[in-house]
C-alpha cells in the first residue's frame, strides 16, 4: 500500500536534492553562530565531546527513524502519526507528536528569523567596508548597537520572515532546490578559508586545545542538556521538519545513507566554525563565553584585519543568511502543509498567516535584547527562555517519542520495508539504538536536569 503513497505536496527529484535540502534544513545558524557560543559558555572539549556522541549516539539514529516514518506516512506529521499509529495498531494519541513538533517549529522560527536579520544586517555592514582596519572594541561596539536599537532588528527580522515565506509559499521544488545546489559548497569552501586565516594568527593551537581537550570538570548537567538539545537543534530534529522533508522522498533511496551524509557535512561545518572562531577569541583577548553575539564580534574583526576582508566578509555574511534561510524553510514547512491539508487553505494563505504570527511573537525576541533585557523568567530572558525550552526541552522530547514509536510502535516488518534492509548488522544496530540507547539518554538527562540522578 505504502508503496503507492505520494504526498500531495510534491516530491523531490530525486536523492541528491533531498540530501541538499536536508543538509540545508541542517546547516544554518545552528553551526555558525550557536554552536561556538554554547561551546564558549560551558567551557570547550567536554562539551564538544558530548555533543558529538550525542550526534551519533542519538542523533543520527533518530534522523533515520524520522526519515523513515516521514516517507511512510507521506503526509504532514500530524496525519502521517495518525496513519502510522493506525497502520501499526497504536494510539491515535501520537498526532500529538506531530501538534508539538509544530508548536515547535513555530517558536523556534519566531527568533531564528530575529538572528538570521543579524546576519543580513552584518552583509551591508561589511560589504561598505565600514569595518576595514578596526580593532576589538569597535566591532564590539557595531554588534552592541545593533542589538542596543530594536527598530533596526525588527525591520532586518521582518525581511527575514518575508524572504523565508517568500520561498515557502512556493513549494517544495520552486528555486530551493537549486539554490542550495551552489549554496552549501560555497558555505564550505568560505569556512575553509577562515580556518586558514585563523591558522595564521598563532592562538590556532590553542584553540584546537579548547575545542578538543575535555576538561570534564567544566561540565554540568546544564551542560549535558544543552550538548544534547543542540544535538537536535542543528540536525533539525525532533519536531517534524526531517519528517517532512523525508515525505517528499522517492522510494529506494538509502535513508541511512543519506543520513550520515547529513549529519557528517553538518557536524563538519560546526566544528570549522569553531576552529575559524577561537583562534580570533584567543587572539584578541576576548571572552569565550560571551554569549549569542560571540560570531558577530570575533569574524568581522578577521575580516577588518584580512587582505580582500572586505569581499571575504560580505561574501561570508551573504552564505550565512543562505545558510540560514534553507533552515527557516524547513521550521515552518510542517505546520504549512498541516493547513494546507487539514484547513484546506491555499500555500499562499497558510504562509501569510504563519509568517505574520511567528513575525509578531519574534518582537518578543527583538526586545529581549534591549528594551526587556532586564526582565528575566527563572534567570532567563523571553529569547533565552523560547530558545530554552523549545530547543532543550521539545526538540528533545520530540526525539524520544519518535524512538519510542519507531522502536516500539511500529512493527519491525515496517521500519525494515521503509529503510529497505534485511536482518542486517545495520538494521539491528539501528534497532538497538532507537530502542535502548536513545530513550534512554535522553531520559537520563531530563532525570539529571530536574535532580534525580
Ligand atoms: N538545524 C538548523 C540550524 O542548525 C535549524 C533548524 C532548521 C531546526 N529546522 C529545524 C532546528 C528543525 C530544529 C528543528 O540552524
Amino acid at each position: 500500500m505504502s508503496e503507492s503513497r505520494q504526498s500531495i505536496h510534491g516530491e523531490w527529484s530525486g536523492r541528491l536534492a533531498f540530501i541538499l535540502a536536508a543538509t540545508g534544513s541542517a546547516v544554518g545558524l545552528g553551526n555558525i553562530w550557536k554552536f561556538p557560543y554554547i561551546t564558549g559558555e560551558n567551557g570547550g572539549g567536554a562539551f564538544v565531546l558530548v555533543y558529538l556522541l550525542c550526534v551519533a549516539a542519538i542523533g543520527i539514529p533518530i534522523m533515520v527513524a524520522e526519515i523513515m516514518l516521514g516517507r511512510r506516512g507521506r503526509s504532514t506529521p500530524v496525519n502521517t502519526m495518525t496513519r502510522l499509529a493506525a497502520e501499526a495498531g497504536g494510539s491515535s494519541a501520537w498526532k500529538w507528536l506531530g501538534w508539538m513538533g509544530m508548536l515547535a517549529g513555530f517558536l523556534i522560527l519566531s527568533f531564528y528569523s530575529v538572528i538570521g536579520g543579524w546576519a543580513l544586517a552584518y552583509v551591508p555592514a561589511l560589504g561598505s567596508g565600514a569595518f576595514a582596519g578596526q580593532d576589538a572594541a569597535f566591532v564590539g561596539d557595531q554588534f552592541a548597537s545593533l542589538l542596543g536599537s530594536p527598530l533596526t532588528l525588527l525591520a532586518w527580522h521582518t525581511l527575514f520572515m518575508v524572504l523565508t515565506m517568500a520561498v515557502v509559499a512556493r513549494g517544495v521544488r520552486g528555486g530551493l532546490e537549486k539554490a542550495v545546489y551552489v549554496l552549501m559548497p560555497g558555505l564550505f569552501v568560505l569556512m575553509l578559508i577562515l580556518v586558514g586565516y585563523a591558522m595564521s594568527m598563532g592562538h590556532f593551537a590553542r584553540a584546537v586545545e579548547f575545542l578538543f581537550t575535555p576538561d570534564f570538570s567544566k561540565i554540568t548537567g546544564t551542560g549535558i542538556l544543552i550538548a544534547m538539545g543542540h544535538s537536535f537543534f542543528t540536525l533539525s530534529l525532533g519536531m517534524g521538519a526531517i519528517m517532512i522533508y523525508g515525505s517528499y522522498l522517492p522510494k529506494r533511496v538509502s535513508i541511512a545513507r543519506t543520513t550520515f551524509i547529513i549529519a557528517i557535512a553538518d557536524t563538519t561545518v560546526a566544528l570549522l566554525a569553531g576552529l575559524a572562531i577561537f583562534p580570533i577569541v584567543f587572539s584578541n583577548g576576548l571572552e569565550p563565553g560571551a554569549g549569542p553575539g560571540l560570531v558577530f564580534e570575533t569574524l568581522p574583526l578577521a575580516f577588518a584585519h584580512m587582505p580582500g576582508g572586505t569581499i571575504v566578509g560580505t561574501l561570508f555574511f551573504v552564505l550565512l543568511v543562505f545558510a540560514a534561510w534553507t533552515s527557516s524553510i524547513s521550521l515552518i514547512e510542517p505546520a504549512v502543509t498541516w493547513l494546507v491539508e487539514k484547513r484546506g487553505m491555499t500555500r499562499i494563505k497558510a504562509c501569510l498567516f504563519l509568517g505574520m504570527s511567528a513575525w509578531l511573537l519574534g518582537v518578543g525576541t527583538v526586545l529581549s535584547f534591549n528594551e526587556w533585557s532586564e526582565i528575566k523568567l527563572f534567570g532567563k530572558t523571553f529569547f533565552d527562555s523560547l530558545d530554552f525550552l523549545t530547543t532543550n526541552i521539545l526538540l528533545p522530547l520530540g526525539g524520544l517519542l519518535i524512538a519510542i514509536f519507531a522502536g516500539w510502535v511500529l512493527p519491525r516488518q515496517i521500519c525494515r520495508d521503509e529503510l529497505e534492509m534485511k536482518e542486517q548488522l545495520g538494521f539491528r544496530i539501528w534497532l538497538f539504538l532507537i530502542r535502548y540507547v536513545t530513550p534512554v539518554a535522553i531520559f537520563c538527562v531530563f532525570l539529571n536536569v530536574v535532580g534525580l540522578i
